[in-house]
């Protein structure tokens, strides 16, 4: 067992830590198990890419592999995900799981390891544009926007906790934020959140006043706070400064949402939900807004338990490395361009402020003092 990784999910933050610090990832030292799986993650400006990682290497660890972890910064420009999946294919990885910063940017590094018969699996975001990608696991990405869309219409009133129609007819005044448009998820998200929100725009029981209803106008770019809280300041300026009401924010992530609640707190719309704060959607369920669902600033979240994903992914990862095949329940959904990628698929389950204890706390995700304000 790799002695840098060998006792769990503590020392495992640390070595993580280790790699990724000072000298850098790239100057990591050589490792010292029978074989070594190289985990890129996109970047730790997100909690759940950190515990991502984290998770994923305990279990490989555990299951007597050598790890080599590295997160790209978020970065495209420089190609560093592109450099860090080259390095380990170098370094002599066994297999690969890699959540993309750009899906399509790992072409060469993923054809390369084809041809070194390197499996790879595409860890939460596809692998776009390439055969050589093995396996997928992921959250069912489509369901993710139902759920945000359905949440937003449950926040303002449109349907009941079924999601059923209540019969309130509005007019309700909402603005839609996507994620970045190189991760497929994005997609998928919008996708779902907008066949949801369909037959309510056309009835014109919800609209949104800055017409911006493509997914090309609404993306935010890397997922970014900073940006989604520029364009929200831009949209307040632009389409409300006259009195104008908004209800409610479709936001696919939390880090987006914090962007769109600094944005209408500063705007003096906030603080609370109930005081006139909109309904603001969420995901991944980040311990800073899981605070802020409990101060009633954000709505909701959609829980993606990273937990379950990673033990997946390792699961998958032990099945090739032991000559078989890993589980597979889709097997229609996830094209990447170029193939069908066989597809784990986990569910996902919306998290308003009442589940908070259940779900995240019960479920051992956080402690209560890591998601309590002050
Ligand atoms: C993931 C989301 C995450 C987003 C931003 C997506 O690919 O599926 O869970 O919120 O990236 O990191």
């Amino acid at each position: 067992m790799n002695r840098r990784l060998a006792a769990g999910a503590a020392v495992v933050g640390t070595a993580a830590a280790l790699v990724l610090s000072g000298c850098g990832a790239d100057e990591e030292e050589a490792p010292s198990g029978a074989g070594t799986i190289g985990v890129a993650m996109p970047t730790e400006t997100s909690e759940r890419w950190i515990s991502d990682g984290q998770t994923l290497a305990a279990g490989l660890e555990e299951a007597g592999y050598d790890v080599d972890l590295r997160y790209a910064g978020d970065d495209t420009a420089g190609f560093k995900q592109a450099d860090q999946v080259q390095a380990m294919i170098d370094g002599g990885a066994e297999l690969l799981i890699i959540a993309a910063v750009d899906g399509a940017g790992l072409g060469d590094q993923l054809k390369a390891a084809a041809a070194q018969d390197i499996p790879v699996i595409a860890y939460d975001r596809l692998l776009l544009e390439s055969d050589g990608v093995d396996h997928y696991v992921t959250f069912d990405n489509y369901a993710v926007g139902v759920a945000q869309a359905t949440s937003l219409l449950q926040g303002i009133g449109v349907v009941d906790d079924d999601g059923e129609p209540t019969g309130d007819e509005g007019p309700y005044n909402i603005e839609l934020f996507a994620g970045s448009l190189d991760d497929n998820n994005a997609h998928m998200f919008w996708e779902g959140a907008m066949d949801t929100l369909a037959p309510y725009l056309e009835d014109g029981v919800v609209k949104v006043p800055s017409g911006q209803t493509e997914i090309v106008a609404a993306e935010t770019w890397r997922w970014s706070k900073d940006l989604a809280q520029d364009r929200m300041e831009s949209l307040l300026a632009q389409f409300y400064a006259d009195g104008t009401e908004l209800d409610g924010v479709l936001s696919p992530y939390d880090g987006v949402s914090r962007g769109a609640i600094t944005a209408l707190a500063l705007d003096g719309l906030g603080p609370k939900i109930a005081d006139g704060m909109p309904v603001v959607t969420g995901q991944d369920a980040e311990a800073a807004s899981v605070k802020l669902i409990r101060e009633k600033m954000q709505y909701s979240t959609v829980f993606k338990d990273t937990r379950l994903l990673a033990d997946a992914a390792v699961a998958a990862a032990l099945a090739y490395l032991e000559g078989g095949e890993p589980e597979v329940n889709d097997t229609e959904t996830y094209d990447n361009g170029v193939k069908m990628v066989p597809t784990y698929l986990l569910g996902v389950s919306t998290v308003n402020r009442g589940d908070i204890d259940e779900v995240l706390v019960d479920s051992g995700y956080y402690t209560d003092d890591e998601i309590t304000v002050g």
